[in-house]
């Protein structure tokens, strides 16, 4: 990215997306006209609020500098690596035992995100002990292989718009990342379609608790109380999208 503004023109619908997504974390709500004109502040822009808005919008705008890891696994040999991980992420509706939610779809999960999770696992910096050590065995090569297996040949991204999700309002902040366009965003958010329910509330319920951190999420769901994570993890699991990878696949 060499010219900041080239940038900004090429992107402006997705850069006003951000901004709403901004400012929904700092509470300011945008109503839109009867006649359907463009949105308009319903309120007055005070000190008080710009000070509220500064961390969302120094947070969008470090997403464009982040660096984004590039993959470079080999699907065969993952395939002979996740063996072991198959034994719980090949069998659908498998359950983590306490607390009890369902075992991640990781099938067509995109590399740069599977990537990510392991190397998090590895460096302990997200919690879950069996995750952590079958991550502190794995090179970084096998890592690559892994992710490349499980997406597969082509990565599901989400593909939810603002048509889509009803009157689901808690979604509206979610869709600049995980909807239509979203893996533009560095870095590449996680896919959410498609995802076992009971996973995506207790991921959701980590990021808000701060057991999950060190990644822009904790801002977004920090927002959110128990219902809207009842009714997003409701909504994104029931897209067609991720898919549990078959022992034999
Ligand atoms: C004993 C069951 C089990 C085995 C074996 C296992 N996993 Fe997991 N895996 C889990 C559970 C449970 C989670 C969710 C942990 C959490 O809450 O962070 C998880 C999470 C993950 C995630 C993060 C998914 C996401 O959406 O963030 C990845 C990636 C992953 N596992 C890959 C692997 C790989 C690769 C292997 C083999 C080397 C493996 N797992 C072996 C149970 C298992
Ligand atoms: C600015 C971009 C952005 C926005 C907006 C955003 N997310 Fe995320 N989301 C991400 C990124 C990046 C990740 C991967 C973070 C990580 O590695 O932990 C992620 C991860 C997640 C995960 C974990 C997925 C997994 O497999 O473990 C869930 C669940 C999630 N987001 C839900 C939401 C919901 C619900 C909203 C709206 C309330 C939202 N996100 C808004 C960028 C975003």
């Amino acid at each position: 990215m060499t010219n900041i503004s080239q940038f900004a023109a090429g992107n402006l619908p997705r850069l006003w997306n951000y901004a709403l997504a901004g400012f929904t974390i700092a509470g300011i709500r945008i109503r839109r006209e009867r006649s359907g004109a463009p949105g308009n502040l319903g309120t007055t822009v005070n000190r008080q609020m710009i000070k509220r808005l500064l961390p969302a919008v120094t947070l969008i705008a470090s997403l464009f500098f982040a660096h984004a890891a590039a993959a470079d696994g080999d699907i065969a040999t993952g395939k002979v690596l996740a063996y072991t991980c198959l034994g719980c992420h090949g069998i659908e509706g498998y359950r983590n035992a306490y607390p009890s939610f369902r075992v991640p779809r990781l099938g067509g999960q995109h590399e740069e995100y599977l990537v990510a999770a392991l190397q998090a696992y590895r460096s302990n910096k997200r919690p879950h002990l069996t995750m952590q050590a079958h991550g502190s065995s794995l090179s970084d090569q096998d890592i690559d292989d892994l992710a490349a297996f499980f997406q597969g040949k082509q990565a599901v991204l989400d593909s939810v718009t603002d048509d889509s999700i009803g009157g689901l309002e808690s979604a509206r902040a979610c869709l600049a990342c995980h909807g239509e366009g979203g893996d533009a965003v560095i870095p590449k958010p996680a896919t959410l379609s498609g995802q076992q329910q009971s996973y995506l509330a207790h991921a959701l319920k980590q990021y808000r608790d701060g057991r999950r951190s060190g990644t822009v999420m904790s801002a977004f769901a920090a927002t959110l109380s128990d219902e809207d994570i009842a009714s997003l993890a409701a909504f994104y699991s029931k897209q067609a999208g991720l898919r549990t990878p078959a022992i034999t696949e």
